[in-house]
């Protein structure tokens, strides 16, 4: 038998040393969590993404009473954006959240498994790797493809 060991690459920087681009699209994630409705956890969630034509789309947490029927922010942007521009590709998304006490996150957070799963079938799709910002105040990750969040991903059947 032979152990095989799975390793991830992701970079942890400050948001000073990140691009233009990827401010700007942070700071959208951001003003995103403002718009999430969560009364049930208080997290307030934002997602913004850059299409490979330029536009930008966020998105943010919507919950519901009957839990399962509420979406994350990551899904609400990428659905928003297959909708509008069903044929671009997504190449970068920025994701930031407000705890409970309505303070930005000191660390960053990662998307949940059903989002990955998401974003994995979005890099399928558009045979293009989603570049992953994950905002925190005192970090923030970057992740060059989904892959590094979800070795062995299920893609086809
Ligand atoms: N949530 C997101 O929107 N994105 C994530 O990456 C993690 C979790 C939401 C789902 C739910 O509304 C709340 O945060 C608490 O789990």
């Amino acid at each position: 038998m032979e152990e095989l060991t799975l390793k991830s690459k992701i970079f942890a920087c400050q948001k000073s040393e990140l691009s233009q681009a990827e401010r700007e699209l942070i700071d959208m994630a951001i003003q995103a969590t403002e718009n999430s409705y969560a009364p049930h956890s208080n997290f307030h969630v934002g997602a913004a993404l850059q299409l490979a034509n330029g536009k930008k789309i966020v998105g943010c947490n919507q919950e519901n009473a009957v839990l399962p029927a509420g979406i994350c922010a990551e899904r609400s942007a990428i659905f928003s954006a297959g909708a509008q521009y069903p044929s671009e590709p997504v190449v970068m998304l920025a994701i930031a959240a407000r705890d409970t006490s309505g303070k930005l996150t000191k660390d960053p957070i990662s998307p949940c498994g059903i989002c990955r799963q998401v974003i994995v079938e979005t890099e399928t799709r558009f045979q293009q790797p989603v570049r992953i910002l994950l905002y925190g105040e005192e970090k923030t990750y970057i992740v060059e493809s989904i892959n590094q969040l979800m070795p062995l991903a299920f893609t086809d059947f």
